[in-house]
């Protein structure tokens, strides 16, 4: 029992809390479980982790951790559940949980359109080289400059979006992009029901969707089969002058390739949410002026991480109730 559990009302499920969560989500985990908290920032966060969960019913965690098959050999038989602060689940061993009969939630649907709010500012940021033109006021040098000259970008309307991975996410991303005037193709396992694809065109080989792109949004799961899918092979097929976006996950891409085709200009700028290795991202990205980069926040804002919050919530009550779950991560 953890110091501060004695007083606790016995009827209270036990969660094991890794993360800062919003208000409103914070003040449900209060009022459902007995806590024990976990510090993400803490190097020992793996080890804190299956040490809190001994004797608890469930975890839910900020998806700064990887939940190897180690973790599931070893997290206590009393956990039923784990729920993590996202959609992306590549961050867990599904087999090794399946394994332990453990229930992995996740939280699609509720981060849609906020992510694909994200992909369309690194769009824009990218293809209208925000970095530079942020760095031409605030340092003053705009002032400086010879006043003919323009900071010039490329524009979206007319060019065609190339979107890598057609889901939830993809599609919001069409739906925006459409406003920009853009055309659609994507490539994604089984092509779209007409009545969702619309008019966007259906590449069977991401090759083929490649050689049309002339701008590039991947939005993908991350798997063994897409991790950097995004190579120097790949990258050649792209028109040049392409413009890259990734707010799906790092791993698509290989960071020396598209750093590489970014010095040549083959890739004339790269938005970029998400990084291979993240937080520690390849340095080189910083020292490109034709990348504009955010530090994965496609899900960060208020009502979205209220609502993934209360989603991770009703998937754990769900199952330590023993009631058919909303979003439970399948093999
Ligand atoms: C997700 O939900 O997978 C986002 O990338 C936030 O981690």
């Amino acid at each position: 029992m953890a110091a501060g559990e004695g007083r606790r009302n016995v009827s209270r499920a036990i969660l094991v809390v890794l993360g800062q969560f919003t208000e409103d989500v914070e003040a449900r985990i209060g009022r459902e479980f007995t806590v024990r908290r976990v510090s993400s920032d803490a190097p020992t966060r793996y080890e804190d982790l299956l040490r809190a969960a001994d004797g608890a019913d469930a975890v839910f965690f900020n998806p700064v951790v990887k939940l190897d098959a180690e973790f599931f050999r070893r997290v206590a038989a009393t956990v039923k559940v784990i729920a993590t602060f996202s959609v992306g689940y590549d961050h867990m061993d599904v087999r090794a949980a399946a394994a332990r009969k453990i229930a992995l939630a996740n939280t699609p649907g509720v981060l849609t359109d906020a992510t694909a709010d994200v992909a369309m500012l690194l769009l824009l940021g990218a293809s209208r080289r925000a970095y530079e033109a942020q760095q031409l006021v605030r340092t003053g040098a705009w002032a400086k400059m010879s006043s003919g000259a323009r900071l010039l970008g490329w524009d979206c309307a007319g060019k065609v979006l190339g979107i890598f991975g057609m889901g939830r996410i993809g599609q919001a991303v069409a739906r925006r992009a459409r406003a920009f005037g853009m055309k659609i193709h994507y490539s994604n396992r089984n092509p779209l029901p007409p009545d969702v694809a619309g008019d966007a065109v259906f590449h069977e080989s991401p090759q083929d969707l490649l050689r049309v792109s002339q701008f590039l949004s991947l939005h993908a799961p991350s798997t063994p089969e897409t991790q950097h899918f995004l190579n120097a092979e790949n990258i050649a097929l792209l028109p040049a002058g392409a413009i890259v976006i990734n707010a799906a996950r790092g791993g698509l891409v290989d960071d020396g390739a598209l750093v590489a085709a970014l010095k040549t200009g083959h890739v004339a700028a790269a938005g970029l949410d998400v990084f291979e290795g993240e937080p520690n991202i390849s340095p080189e990205y910083a020292g490109l002026g034709n990348t504009f980069l955010l530090p994965h926040i496609g899900s960060a804002t208020l009502e979205t991480n209220t609502a993934m919050g209360m989603l991770a919530l009703d998937n754990i009550d769900a199952v330590l109730a023993g009631k058919p779950a909303p979003s439970l991560v399948k093999i």
